[in-house]
């Protein structure tokens, strides 16, 4: 499975500035001309433009190795902790003064018959303060579990550890926090934590961006996590399919780069859930001190009984839906850093009668372009790419939901899914070349 990782991208400092200078000269009806000599580059189209060829670069084949996964007994994904202290630290922003905190405590299960642990029997307590080992304030937040269960002979049921989430709220932006996670009563408290808050608003504070989709759990994984870390950036947009736990049966053992392939006679797109507890501990190291804002993909769909849908990825992460007024987890905006994201949902109803079009239009009017002049959105499938397996797959998406993005003129667009090489061009377009 190959990862891909644009490592963005925004110098955001003077950038920002004068993004917000020039869309005020533009704005006033400078002529195109003066936009070309302002930027000092050729005017980029737009896409209502095309359509233009595909500018397309052959797949580097050595990109190939090293994408095989990582077992499940290889040191960044064993678990590092006794059971009932905090591992799978994670951070998500919810606003630039407030965090979301998420680990999990306990023991998984996996087998025939699977008894669920009960949440309420640890606390959910984040520590926290601004000066190392000085930890002044605490917050409760809230616990669950989930299940993947498939009644079919053969199939392993898995339930999870006990998964828990704090909003840290009242924080002062662009400030630097301690903390330490888990439950003070059984002495279970992690090891010191630091992240930062966003800053508020426009700002020239340097605000660095890492993208990354369709990441897997491969040494190729490996490789992109260390890069970003040596690049250290304030925040990661993840654009969907996280561990690929779903190339895999419920008993485990190998994964297959094509299931349906490899196993023609199982009953159901199974999934080895340990997968996911392994990606959790193989993404601690960074995601519990830079927080990552992901959006769901076609890996984290994962069917089970009942025609359940997204169980494993909707009880693991916390983002900001109830901060930005969605009614789910799988569609959400946030802002930071002088910009508004809107993440959306590809696997959910995108159509203009639905709940997820009615909440997008209403956010996109209260967007404020002076304190976020930049507007980025981000979605699992690209609406445009040249790639012949994944070519137009999400045309009714694009058709039902772009021209709303380009009436309150999103900038820049990042997708993943295509796993090519090709195309990666076309993932981020930008509606015109006024910023
Ligand atoms: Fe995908």
């Amino acid at each position: 499975l190959l990862l891909l990782l644009l490592l963005v991208l925004f110098s955001m400092g003077l950038g920002m500035v004068g993004a917000t200078g020039e869309r005020r000269m533009a704005s006033e009806g400078e002529g195109e001309q003066g936009r070309r000599l302002l930027h000092g580059w050729r005017r980029i189209p737009t896409t209502l433009e095309g359509p233009f060829k595909p500018k397309t670069r052959r797949f580097n084949p050595s990109l190939r190795r090293g994408s095989d996964d990582l077992p499940m007994d290889h040191p960044r994904l064993a678990k590092r902790v006794p059971s009932v202290f905090p591992e799978q630290i994670a951070l998500a922003i919810s606003s630039p003064t407030s965090m979301w905190v998420s680990w999990v405590t306990g023991d998984a299960q996996i087998g025939s018959g699977v008894t669920p642990l009960d949440p309420s029997s640890v606390a959910s307590e984040v520590w926290y303060g601004t000066e190392s080992g000085q930890y002044r304030f605490c917050q409760r937040g809230t616990a669950t579990v989930y299940s993947q269960l498939y009644p079919f002979e053969g199939l392993l049921n898995y339930t999870s550890a006990i998964i828990h989430h704090v909003r840290l709220q009242g924080l002062e932006p662009r400030k630097r926090y301690y903390y330490k996670c888990g439950d003070s009563a059984l002495l279970a408290l992690s090891e010191e934590h630091v992240f930062e808050t966003s800053p508020s608003g426009v700002s020239i504070h340097p605000y660095r961006i890492a993208v990354i989709g369709d990441l897997g759990l491969t040494s190729n994984s490996t490789a992109t996590i260390d890069h970003l870390a040596e690049n250290n950036p304030s925040m990661i947009l993840m654009v969907g399919d996280l561990s690929y736990a779903n190339q895999y049966r419920t008993t485990g053992g190998k994964g297959a780069p094509c299931f349906s392939c490899s196993f023609p006679d199982a009953p159901i797109r199974e999934t080895y859930q340990p997968r996911w507890d392994g990606w959790g501990r193989f993404m601690e190291p960074i995601i519990s001190t830079i927080p990552m804002m992901v959006i769901e993909g076609n890996h984290e769909i994962e069917p089970q009984i009942g025609g359940q849908t997204f169980k494993s990825y909707l009880a693991r992460f916390a983002v900001p839906s109830m901060e930005c007024g969605s009614n789910s987890n799988l569609y959400y905006s946030f802002d930071t850093g002088g910009i508004h994201f809107i993440m959306l949902g590809a696997y959910v109803d995108y159509n203009r009668t639905g709940a997820q079009y009615s909440w997008l239009k209403e956010d996109l009017k209260q967007v404020n372009r002076e304190n976020t002049p930049w507007l980025v959105a981000a979605w699992h499938p690209p609406w445009y790419n040249s790639y012949s397996s994944h070519y137009q797959e999400f045309e009714c998406m694009r058709q039902e939901m772009e021209e709303l993005l380009y009436h309150h003129g999103v900038d820049i667009v990042f997708s993943g899914h295509v796993n090519t090489g090709t195309g990666y061009m076309r993932k981020a377009y930008l509606k015109s070349t006024i910023f």
